[in-house]
């Protein structure tokens, strides 16, 4: 059975959590440069975690500041197997409210700053060029278990969810939000892309889970998201977050995941490189 560890990255309003004693703490440098902030390592009922707050512990760090590529990069530098991640995130659908969890299943890409690849053919990095599928963004494994957890607490929750990642940092007009809407997103954030697609490069386990803090833009009669409003719902519900990662650590560890470690690999990490010409 393949030990795991679990990296969690804790985003808006979940930086500092209470989710466990810390046993070390300590910088990770990278091929990439710094991650965000300094690694924090513990346990969660006995599962080896390491904590990273992905926009800087005192929240310092906008989204397309933050350097995906390095966090990924140290997780899997300390050995992790799988990321959870928990992101604020504004809602395109009348029937997610402020305070649901919706757990992402797909994603749409409206950044335009970030780098998304390892493979950039920068001297020092991974060489050649990697063309990933995506068919399958997220670990639907992982993914089933943080739905399930939910589920166990009693929490709303969406099952699945296609969440757009917008550049940021400001937030969308209307005409983008009910844009997005018919394309058919759940959900709208900053921060999923490229962290989903780094992980997959790594051939590390990935899963979400959104919280709804706000309706965006769309919504007539009433006012547009705001900030404040998102830390505030976010803030009021952190709890129920860290319940949820609390509870997911030990299903996924009690869990064999050997087989779907290496396919992943298979699939991407161990991927023959197209060699640049
Ligand atoms: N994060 C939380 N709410 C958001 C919104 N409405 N748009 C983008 N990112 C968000």
């Amino acid at each position: 059975m393949t030990p795991v560890k679990i990296g969690i990255i804790g985003g808006s309003g979940l930086n500092n959590p209470d989710l466990f004693e810390v046993t070390s703490e300590s910088p990770q440098d990278t091929p990439y440069g710094p991650p965000s902030d300094i690694l924090r390592e513990g346990l969660i009922g006995g599962v080896p975690c390491v904590l990273l707050a992905r926009h800087g512990r005192k929240h310092t760090i906008m989204p397309t500041k933050v350097n995906y590529r390095a966090n990924l990069w140290a997780l899997k530098e300390r050995g992790c197997t799988h990321v959870l991640v928990s992101t604020a995130c504004g809602s395109l659908q009348e029937n997610i409210h402020p305070g649901d969890f919706v757990i992402l299943d797909q994603f749409i890409d409206r950044t335009t700053k970030r780098s998304q690849t390892f493979y950039d053919g920068e001297e020092g990095h991974p060489p050649g060029i990697l063309h990933l599928p995506m068919g399958t963004p997220f670990c639907s494994d992982t993914t089933t278990h943080l739905k399930e957890c939910c589920e166990a607490l009693g929490y709303t929750v969406h099952p699945t969810g296609t969440v757009v990642t917008i550049e940021g940092p400001r937030f969308s007009s209307k005409a983008e939000s009910r844009m997005f809407r018919q394309w058919g997103a759940d959900v709208i954030n900053m921060t999923t892309v490229p962290e989903v697609v780094l992980a997959r490069e790594l051939g590390m386990c990935y899963a979400a889970i959104a919280m709804a803090t706000d309706y965006d833009s769309w919504r007539e009669g009433h006012e547009a998201v705001t900030v404040e409003a998102v830390m505030a719902t976010f803030r009021s519900n952190a709890e129920k977050a860290i319940n949820v990662l609390k509870m997911a650590v030990a299903k996924i560890a009690a869990e064999d995941w050997s087989q779907r470690i290496s396919a992943l690999k298979n699939s991407c990490h161990d991927v023959e490189p197209v060699p640049v010409s």
